[in-house]
């Protein structure tokens, strides 16, 4: 069995404030030490990232952002490039979030070249794919995250894939307090590790961490991060209160850790 690394991420969403987002950041960050065998990441807000850098550097906890532009700089009201996240300590970007697709409504070409300007700067990518309840219940799932997956990664590199992390995030049990069986999850994700086989190759697809997201919670998570094919998971609601996160954490670290 590859020996893979979990990732568990804290997608903080459009929440907390500059006190409450510090003081998170601060009781995960002292409830972590020891912990090293996950790798834990949050997302908090654009405009809290600079001072939860300063709170969690130091610390293990990687730093994330919810989205970036595509492009470097310019005339893009509103926009956050690469460079302005890496000046506030970010590692890693979310592209493809189903608020993003569905809410927002970026298309798979937004979220590939934001997948991309994300890999060429040199940064971790959390790509987020999944179906809606409408696809699942016609029978469509594993044909939309093929597709999602393709459309996100055309033009990267398998050397670029090695700092990608694919969240399987089922639409209809994001926020919805539903979350996917650990067995069909697991059947979600090892398609999708089959299709990274296709894709790329073996090597790739047995290096490459393929997380659950979707009403994510301490009760549900060892069961579903048990799984062979669940490598962690995108965790939001539950990863904005410290003692939960740190227990959906404890829950991927792996039996011989
Ligand atoms: P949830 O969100 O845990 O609140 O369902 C997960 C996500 O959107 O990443």
């Amino acid at each position: 069995m590859p020996n893979r690394t979990p990732f568990v991420g804290g997608n903080w969403k459009m929440n907390t404030d500059a006190q409450s987002g510090v003081d998170l950041a601060k009781a995960l960050a002292s409830g972590l030490a020891g912990i090293d065998a996950v790798d834990v990441a949050i997302f908090p807000p654009f405009v809290y990232l600079r001072d939860i850098h300063n709170t969690t550097s130091g610390s293990d906890i990687l730093l994330g952002a919810q989205d970036v532009y595509n492009q470097p700089n310019g005339a893009f009201t509103g926009e956050i490039s690469i460079d302005m996240l890496k000046d506030c300590g970010v590692s890693s970007v979310l592209t493809g979030h189903s608020e993003r697709r569905h809410v927002i409504g970026e298309s798979d070409t937004i979220i590939n070249t934001k997948t991309r300007a994300t890999l060429d700067a040199g940064l971790e990518c959390v790509l987020c794919i999944g179906e809606t309840l409408d696809q699942r219940e016609s029978g469509k799932t594993d044909a939309i995250n093929e597709h999602q997956t393709r459309a996100g990664l055309e033009g990267v590199s398998k050397e670029q894939l090695a700092n990608v992390v694919i969240a399987y995030e089922p639409v209809w049990a994001i926020g919805t307090g539903k979350t996917a069986t650990p067995e069909d999850a697991q059947d979600a994700h090892a398609k999708i590790r089959e299709l990274i086989a296709n894709m790329y190759d073996q090597d790739a697809a047995d290096a490459i961490r393929i997380i659950y997201g979707g009403s994510m919670k301490p009760g549900n998570a060892a069961e579903l991060m048990g799984m062979d094919d669940i490598d962690g998971g995108l965790v939001g609601g539950a990863s904005l209160n410290a003692d939960d996160f740190l227990e959906i954490i404890r829950a991927g670290v792996p039996q011989n850790a």
